[in-house]
């Protein structure tokens, strides 16, 4: 957010209403694979660190944990794949703020702000360099988190083919066994995963700090697509130069029910204030 825009935002003065936008950012293909994502990779996790070093054992006639987890994992592996082609799909057909532009650190603009935004986690800048949608470092970052899902993705579907024998999966992925060994596969697809647990802690952090340095809402605007923001701050956003149009709602169901709430009640008050009155008879 440059100073002008975080000024606004971050005064102790009133703001006036008109200032402040409710911007739809995220849209919900955008937001349901996020969390489509976080789901599958807390499941994929759990069953394959358990197909790694099976931490239960499981005891009894007919218990057979290690094919029943081995399945739920190949399930979510699956869940997982459908969510990255969907996310793949909007980078082409979503919002300014889901394309695949937002993801490259494309001309100076972007780098400027990526470097902007390192110097400030290394705490040397003090105002992080804000966006209406990510800010150039977390879509770059977005974009590593995306090639380790690819990697991910095929890494598992060479192993699992490597016990299924499919031919239509073999087709597809039968090429990786050739250039990496199904050892080697094995050992990326099982470190990836400590890469993602690693990021989750990063982004947890870094969600929460810029949500509190922008004041826009930024943790909610994953769960309800807006973002609150100055209303100079989204038209000076290097995205909004490229976009046709002001993505920017009117204020949301909450406030307008409060609104219907207080025209009803400003109703009933005016038609009981023109009503006669009826005279006390002393
Ligand atoms: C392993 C778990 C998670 C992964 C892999 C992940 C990954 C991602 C990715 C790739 C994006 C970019 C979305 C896009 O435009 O495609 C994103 C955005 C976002 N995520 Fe997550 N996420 C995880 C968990 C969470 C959790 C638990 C929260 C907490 C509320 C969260 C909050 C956010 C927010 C606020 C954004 C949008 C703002 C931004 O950073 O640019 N994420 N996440």
């Amino acid at each position: 957010m440059n100073a002008a825009a975080r000024s606004v935002a971050q005064t102790a003065v009133p703001v006036p209403a008109e200032k402040i936008v409710r911007v739809y950012v995220w849209q919900w293909p955008v937001r349901i694979v996020h969390w489509v994502i976080f789901l599958s990779i807390g499941v994929l996790s759990f069953t394959g660190y358990y197909l790694y070093d099976p931490f239960i054992i499981s005891r009894g006639h007919g218990a057979f944990l290690m094919g029943t987890v081995r399945f739920i994992h190949e399930v979510s592996g699956f869940v997982f794949l459908a969510a990255f082609l969907v996310r793949a799909y909007w980078f082409f057909k979503g919002n300014r703020w889901a394309r695949w532009r937002q993801f490259l650190l494309i001309g100076r603009e972007q780098w400027r702000g990526a470097l902007n935004m390192l110097r400030y986690y290394l705490f040397l800048r003090r105002e992080p360099e804000s966006r209406v949608g990510h800010n150039p470092l977390a879509g770059a970052t977005y974009t590593v988190v995306y090639t380790l899902v690819v990697i991910e993705i095929l890494t598992g579907l060479a192993l699992f083919n490597h016990a299924l024998h499919s031919s239509v999966l073999g087709f597809f992925i039968g090429w990786l066994p050739w250039l990496i060994s199904v050892q080697y596969l094995r050992e990326i697809h099982f470190f990836v995963m400590f890469i993602f647990w690693a990021f989750f802690i990063h982004h947890i952090y870094s969600a929460w700090l810029m949500g509190i340095e922008e004041r826009s809402g930024l943790v909610g605007s994953i769960f309800s697509g807006y973002k609150v923001l100055p209303a100079d701050f989204v038209a000076a956003d290097p995205a909004s130069r490229r976009a046709k149009g002001f993505p920017v709602v009117g204020p949301g169901w909450a406030y307008r029910r409060l609104r219907r709430k207080a025209t009803a009640e400003k109703k009933a008050s005016a038609v009981s204030a023109s009503m006669p009155q009826t005279k006390s008879s002393d």
